[in-house]
């Protein structure tokens, strides 16, 4: 199964990939992921999109549509993949079909995770993750069990993003509507989009999905 899930940043696209990557086996792939780690480890690519990660602005789509590339010809991809951040433009969607068509492959199902605005800020500056696994929790609507232990690995370090702060949120929102929303017709017209309500508890989303997937 070849699975894409839409939304603005906070709609819980990462929560869920991570839920469904459990269930069925296939790959979470996040762009937001790799450019984080790229940015972590110093690389070329990391120096070249840290700047614009750090300010909430898109990636320019070259950079994303190669590394995706090469991610997807993976052998752990064979199965399948969850793709979350990715396409983010008109022109990423298109250069996915074209990369999976060459391959004989198409896109199964499409989720958008609707969200109002508003409580997104809330949701994504609340939000930490387990400096060791990367579990994620959040101050007001997932702590950990123990306070200060990570649920899965027992961890007592976490992280937040540096690009989680109301400012930049702005601007990641903005990107949101003005650049990724223009996808959904282009998915709907295919006939794969479902709208899925994300503001619902995490675990109504996960039920909302799975029923989409059939
Ligand atoms: P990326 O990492 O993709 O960030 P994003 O899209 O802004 O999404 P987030 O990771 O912030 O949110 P999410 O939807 O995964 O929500 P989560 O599950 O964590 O991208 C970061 C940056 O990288 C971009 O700004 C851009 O610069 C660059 N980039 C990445 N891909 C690119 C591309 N393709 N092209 C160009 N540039 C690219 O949930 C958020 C919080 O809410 C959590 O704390 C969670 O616990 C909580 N929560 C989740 N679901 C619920 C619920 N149902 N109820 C209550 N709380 C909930």
């Amino acid at each position: 199964m070849k699975l894409i899930l839409l939304g603005p940043p906070g709609a819980g696209k990462g929560t869920q990939a991570k839920r469904l990557e459990e269930k069925y086996g296939i790959v979470h792939l996040s762009t937001g992921d790799m450019l984080r780690e790229a940015i972590a480890s110093g690389s070329d690519l990391g120096k070249e999109v840290k700047e614009i990660v750090e300010k909430g602005a898109l990636v320019p789509d070259a950079i994303i549509i190669q590394m995706i590339e090469a991610r997807i010809a993976a052998p752990d991809c064979g199965k399948g993949f969850i793709l979350d951040g990715f396409p983010r433009t008109v022109a990423q969607a298109e250069a996915l079909d074209v990369m999976l068509t060459g391959k004989s492959l198409h896109i199964d199902h499409v989720i958008e995770l609707a969200v109002e605005d508003a409580p997104l800020v809330k949701r994504i500056s609340g939000r930490f993750s387990c400096a060791a696994c990367g579990a994620g929790y959040h101050d007001e609507f997932k702590r950990p069990a123990s306070e200060g232990v990570c649920d899965d690995c027992g961890g007592k370090a976490f992280n937040r993003r540096k690009d989680d702060n109301p400012e930049t949120v702005k601007a990641r929102l903005e990107a949101y509507h003005g650049q990724t929303a223009p996808i959904l017709p282009y998915y709907r017209e295919k006939g794969v989009l479902v709208t899925v309500d994300g503001m619902a508890d995490f675990n109504a989303v996960t039920a909302a999905i799975e029923e989409a997937l059939g």
